[in-house]
């Protein structure tokens, strides 16, 4: 036979699902595993998004909707956009997307040649550094560290600066770590994007997801760099709609024209049930996502204490849904093999840090998209797993 695509066969599968496929093995054999691996929320989509969807099935909207999107959802994200995030785009400027995922791979495939290279805080998100390989594109990590907030600073963004790079992706608030940018670094890496000619991709699918008053800030809306931002964003975490696969872009006219080619070829467009359901989430109601959000709150509070009374180092948590925490430096085998015996062992599952990047050594992230119950439970048998394994302060 002759060979597979070999730049295909050089990306890994991602990590989160690695663990996933592991869970279901386990719980095959009949164990009991708690499972905090995972970015989907527990909670239903709220009931009036899933009644638009339902109501727009029933009076036959079934068809192919434009490969943009459909105008009422181009129009809602418009408005939205203007509402909370201070951005003017024209509803020609966005494109609807299957998933977020996807508004980040038409992104990257509108700007990337082989060889460029794309700057990345890190740690960041598992599938950053495939999707940009998968263009033969290059990622210059740019380490962060716990120990002093994750901030992002303009040295180290100029010390990851090669004549190769082509844009900056940033995600804040950030999965793993949740990290909310500052005003402080948010003029800093516009700065930098402006004095470095280069694009912006900011991933703000978290950003209704901050805690202690923070507030999320976007590049679109800022004079700077509002002509070389691509704003990524979606419906899943904020609504609660991870399996209708729905999220956006907006960008400058090129870039949409390019990605829109893309979309066109490749996948059509979203689907008509998920756009119907998504000018709900988006026009309706807002208390839901307030609620959730503040059961997220209430859960982080819960969880980082409990961590930190088992003695691991948990730093708070400032947005999205995660808590990513140090694990024992004296655990043989490190962060990976912290997070496989947590799951054989203790049947906790979470995912090891390096699949973060390699800033992301030494950490474990789990999720709080859970309930309260399973993170009690959780938190017993690490509790119970790190005292027989190394004694615990607690
Ligand atoms: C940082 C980040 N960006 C984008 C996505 C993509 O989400 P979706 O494709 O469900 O919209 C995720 C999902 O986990 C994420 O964590």
């Amino acid at each position: 036979m002759r060979p597979l695509s070999s730049r295909l066969e050089a990306l890994q599968e991602s990590s989160t699902m690695a663990v996933a496929n592991r869970v279901r093995e386990l719980a095959a054999q009949g164990r009991d595993i708690v499972g905090l691996q995972t970015g989907d929320p527990d909670f239903i989509t709220p009931a009036h998004i899933i009644e638009a969807g339902h109501r727009a099935l029933l009076a036959g909207d079934t068809h192919y909707p434009p490969a943009r999107g459909t105008k009422a959802l181009l129009e809602a994200i418009a408005a939205k956009l203007e509402r909370e995030n201070d951005v003017r785009v024209k509803p020609t400027q966005i494109i609807a997307t299957p998933g977020g995922k996807w508004a980040i791979y038409l992104a990257l495939a509108a700007l990337l040649e082989p060889g460029d290279e794309v700057i990345l805080p890190e740690p960041a998100w598992v599938s950053y550094r495939p999707m940009i390989a998968s263009f033969g594109g290059r990622t210059a990590g740019v380490p962060t560290s716990s120990s002093d907030g994750y901030v992002l600073t303009a040295d180290a963004l100029r010390a990851a600066l090669t004549p190769r790079t082509k844009a900056l992706l940033v995600n804040s608030p950030s999965n793993p770590h949740g990290h909310v940018f500052t005003r402080a670094e948010f003029d800093a890496i516009a700065e930098f994007v402006l004095a470095n000619d280069l694009w912006l991709i900011s991933d703000e699918i978290y950003e209704r997801i901050t805690f202690d008053g923070r507030q999320h800030l976007s590049f679109a809306a800022d004079a700077r760099v509002a002509d070389r931002t691509i704003l990524v964003n979606g419906f899943s975490k904020t609504y609660a709609m991870t399996g209708w696969r729905l999220g956006y872009l907006a960008a400058p006219p090129p870039v949409v024209d390019l990605a829109l080619r893309l979309q066109s070829q490749a996948v059509t467009s979203a689907s008509t049930v998920a756009m119907a359901a998504g000018v709900a989430a988006l026009s309706g109601p807002q208390d839901c996502v307030a609620e959730m959000v503040a059961a997220y709150d209430d859960r982080r509070r819960y969880f980082v204490g409990a961590l930190r009374d088992i003695g691991l180092p948990c730093p708070d948590v400032e947005g999205a849904f995660y808590v990513f925490t140090p694990t024992p430096r004296e655990w043989p085998g490190g962060s990976d093999a912290f997070a496989r015996e947590l799951l054989d062992v203790a049947g906790v599952a979470t995912v090891p840090g390096g699949a973060f990047g390699p800033a992301g050594e030494g950490h474990v992230r789990a999720t709080l998209a859970t309930s309260m119950a399973e993170l009690e439970r959780a938190a017993e048998r690490i509790r119970a797993f790190v005292r027989q394994r190394v004694g615990s302060p607690a």
